[in-house]
């Protein structure tokens, strides 16, 4: 019988997600020695049957990114791009320098070793192929139907510069030159290929969360990712990665991203008086407590009511119509970064959530979810999606092979 793995080595500092194999063993003793070492000379390994960064703690920094292929692209020719990232990766990773022989005929770019000596910090590289990818590689019927365009919701205003995308990248770190360093790097290799369209940069309070199980304090002041599923447990692991046993090889154990960027509109929000931001919610800002009581780790009480018949958690609020329990079991896991990039004309704050929601389906995560939301969740009035984005993290890679190698070779 293989041990129980801890809640805290999945989402602490090593383990499942990371090998993604995840024996008890590795992940315990993945654990160990990265208690052992400083944070900068942490590592997570590249290879595994499911992609660094999905079912990871995350980070302190993250920088996300998306590059459209050049005109002259094709099969082979992404799949050399995709070969040279994974190597990259492998090696900045593992805190190794990524020398020019990697870097296609023509880059004229080197490493200047800025980030010498800062790494790799727990960096990982998460990858992704947007609908488009198929396109321009000529395999269009190679693409999942769950990759179709998002549906418009009410409300969006989004701006197409910072949306989409060929590729995707997510590098995330607990230092953030290690997270510029990777994507130049990316760029580096990339040259000649494919050219970045859009990047966003965002943090996280602290590397091991400001809760017990792993939560984060967004901008709105509340703890995020209370009521994510557990990637320990098989079967709410199996809503977070691909385990449809028809899905073609690329594709088990991958996920879907759905990435919005969700400018939060703060200078109004800080006026509200607390008990409604709580209402808001459903939760309560202090302690991430349900307000029908407990702890945050209580399950919500969604059909309490005060005497007079009144729901304790609102009609409207967040998590009501955020829960399974309301959108037929929609299930994703919720792995946001804040984001602060100063201040817009109006003189309000560029500052917001990078929501990034890991799925195996988006058509049965996200997507009713937002729907429920849209229509008119407490939190929406002060929140307005800018950017939006889907993508397909296809399986880790095993030791030799390049991310998404089943789908190119
Ligand atoms: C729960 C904040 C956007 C889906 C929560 C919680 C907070 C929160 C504080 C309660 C703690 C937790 O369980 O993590 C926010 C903020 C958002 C945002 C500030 C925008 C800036 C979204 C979006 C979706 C979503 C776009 C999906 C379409 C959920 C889900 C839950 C949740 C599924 C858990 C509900 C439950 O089962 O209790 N969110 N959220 N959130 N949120 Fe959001």
């Amino acid at each position: 019988r293989r041990p129980a793995i801890g809640r805290r080595a999945v989402l602490g500092v090593g383990g499942l997600g990371i090998a993604g194999a995840g024996t008890a063993a590795a992940a315990a003793a993945a654990l160990r020695t990265s208690e052992t070492r400083p944070a900068r000379a942490r590592t997570v390994p590249f290879h595994g049957r499911h992609q660094a960064g999905i079912l990871h703690r995350r980070q302190a920094h993250v920088r996300l990114a998306a590059f459209d292929f050049g005109a002259r692209t094709d099969r082979g020719r992404a799949a050399a791009l995709l070969l040279r990232w994974s190597t990259a990766a492998e090696r900045l990773t593992r805190g190794e320098p990524v020398g020019d022989e990697l870097a296609p005929p023509g880059s004229r770019t080197t490493d200047t070793g800025a980030a010498r000596g800062v790494g790799p910090a727990s960096l990982t590289l998460t990858f992704g192929l947007g609908a488009s990818f198929f396109d321009r590689v000529a395999m269009a019927s190679a693409r999942p139907e769950a990759l179709a365009p998002l549906p418009a919701f009410p409300d969006d205003q989004l701006d197409p510069t910072r949306s989409g995308g060929d590729l995707f990248v997510q590098i995330a770190a607990d230092d953030p030159l290690a997270t510029v360093h990777a994507l130049r790097t990316l760029q580096r290799l990339a040259h000649g290929e494919a050219k970045v369209v859009w990047t966003m940069t965002g943090f996280t309070s602290a590397p091991e969360g400001t809760s017990p199980g792993g939560a984060h304090r967004n901008l709105m002041g509340h703890l995020d990712g209370t009521a994510n599923p557990d990637p320990a447990d098989p079967a709410q692991r199996a809503r977070i990665v691909v385990s449809d046993p028809a899905a073609p090889a690329w594709l088990s154990g991958g996920s879907y991203l759905v990435a919005r960027r969700i400018r939060m509109l703060l200078d109004h929000w800080d006026t509200l008086p607390q008990a409604h931001r709580d209402q808001a919610i459903g939760r309560r800002t202090a302690d991430g407590a349900p307000l029908t009581g407990g702890t945050e780790r209580t399950p919500a009480d969604l059909a309490a009511a005060r005497p007079d018949g009144v729901p304790v958690i609102a009609a409207n609020a967040h998590i009501r119509l955020a829960a399974p329990a309301t959108t037929g079991g929609a299930t994703m896991l919720r792995r946001g970064w804040s984001y602060h990039d100063g201040l817009r004309p109006d003189g309000t704050p560029d500052a917001g959530m990078l929501f990034l929601a890991w799925q195996s389906d988006p058509r049965t995560g996200f997507i009713p979810v937002q729907h429920r939301l849209a229509r008119g969740d407490a939190l929406s009035r002060y929140t307005v999606h800018e950017a939006s984005a889907l993508f397909a993290a296809p399986a880790g890679a095993a030791r030799g092979t390049y991310i998404g190698q089943a789908l190119l070779e």
